[in-house]
């Protein structure tokens, strides 16, 4: 069996779907069910013994202890966080407290786990940490993209507790030898979205009429990822990576937020037409984020030459996928924007639409 935390969030969720259409090894997944946590994503999984669900947080050392005395997994998966920028800025203490503190409980639990492991047990062993391409900061339009050497300079609230996180698993293997892999990717994107980040927010935004908010000039540059994407390049470091090492993990599709906008609209416009006219008439450049980073861009050389990874989907067969998964899920959309979305919607936008 595998541990998976935050397996009710975008991620973590698209990780678990795939993990067991490929493999029947069975997957606990440990999720705190934050508002970004949603049990309907895997609504597929109901009444698969495959799949045991446990709510809990992965700072809670006597909760996990008992899940790995319990199930004795062979790899913990780390996908719990808290993992959008403007909420960091609005309130990062959440952020310390699970980004942070919580990955060093979980470390240290999992090595107390290890060191009680022998034989082959003990070899296999891995702790996986998903992390991101923001620790290492903001690019210039000319520069390189980020390889794994680039030294870390992370920007927001975010960004530095993934970066604190990172160094402690990193410090947990150098210093204690726990069998740790790292993963930094680009932007995902993909069904089962939480919309408060860019793509499904534009997309149920423009469904609804509504402004569709670009922040500043809107030629802040991702890499964007199609979810499953950076699923494989998970399930290829897992099962092939250098224990100590990080894998950076990319879709080599840099691109400005407002083409995004656009073809999101062109998308909408064309599966769905809108008897007002075109979608980008709702485009409304509106105040920056504070600190705003400007380009990220992911050199993904060396997955795809130590572990022959690459990404399946181009952006524009997962961008299509993508926008019909949402058309198609209006029930998932309603349920996870029921309250508490409202709320933040107001809070991170009103003042900026002032
Ligand atoms: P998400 O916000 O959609 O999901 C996070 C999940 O973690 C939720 O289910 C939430 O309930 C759970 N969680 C939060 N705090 C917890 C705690 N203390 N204990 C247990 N569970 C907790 O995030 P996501 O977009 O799926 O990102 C998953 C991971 O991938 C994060 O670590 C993030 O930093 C990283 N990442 C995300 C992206 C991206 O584009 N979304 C890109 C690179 C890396
Ligand atoms: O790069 C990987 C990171 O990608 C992950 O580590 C984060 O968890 C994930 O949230 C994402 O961070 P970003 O800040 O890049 O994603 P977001 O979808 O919030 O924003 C993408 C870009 O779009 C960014 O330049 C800000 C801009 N944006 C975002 C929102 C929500 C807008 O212009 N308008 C918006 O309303």
């Amino acid at each position: 069996m595998i541990l998976v935390t935050g397996g009710a969030g975008f991620i973590g969720a698209n990780f678990i779907l795939d993990w067991l259409r490929l493999h029947d090894e069975p997957v606990l997944n440990l999720d705190k069910l934050t508002y970004a946590g949603n049990l309907a994503s895997l609504a597929g999984l109901q009444g698969d013994g495959r799949h045991v669900f446990v709510r809990g947080d992965i700072g809670d050392r006597g909760l996990v202890a008992r899940l790995l005395a319990e199930y004795r997994p062979r790899a913990i998966l780390n996908f719990a966080a808290e993992s959008h920028v403007d909420r960091s800025i609005h309130g990062p203490e959440d952020f310390i407290q699970t980004n942070v503190v919580g990955t060093f409980h979980l470390l240290e639990t999992a090595r107390a786990y290890w060191a009680g492991l022998s034989g082959g047990e003990r070899d296999a062993f891995r702790f996986l940490h998903v992390s991101t391409d923001e620790v290492y900061g903001s690019l210039g339009p000319h520069d390189a993209p980020f390889t794994e050497t680039t030294p870390y300079a992370p920007n927001s609230p975010y960004s530095a507790s993934k970066a604190a996180s990172g160094h402690l698993v990193r410090a947990s293997h150098h210093t204690y030898g726990l069998p740790t892999l790292t993963t930094n990717c680009s932007n995902n994107y993909g069904p089962f979205q939480f919309p408060e980040k860019l793509i499904p927010l534009m997309i149920l935004n423009a469904l609804q009429g509504k402004p569709l908010p670009v922040y500043g000039d809107g030629l802040n540059v991702r890499d964007w990822l199609y979810v499953t994407d950076h699923c494989a390049a998970i399930r290829a470091v897992l099962a092939c990576g250098r224990t100590g090492e990080t894998y950076n993990v990319g879709g080599w599709n840099e691109m400005p937020n407002i083409e995004i906008v656009h073809t999101v609209c062109a998308l909408l416009d064309d599966m769905r037409p809108d008897p007002r006219g075109p979608r980008a008439r709702l485009i409304a450049h509106v105040p920056d984020r504070p600190g705003h980073d400007r380009r990220y861009a992911i050199d993904a050389g060396r997955i795809h030459r130590e572990l022959g990874w690459k990404p399946a989907e181009t952006f524009g067969s997962g961008i299509r996928k993508t926008v019909k998964w949402y058309l198609e899920h209006a029930a998932w959309t309603d349920q996870v924007t029921s309250g508490g979305y409202r709320e933040w919607m107001s809070l991170n936008y009103a003042e900026r639409q002032a």
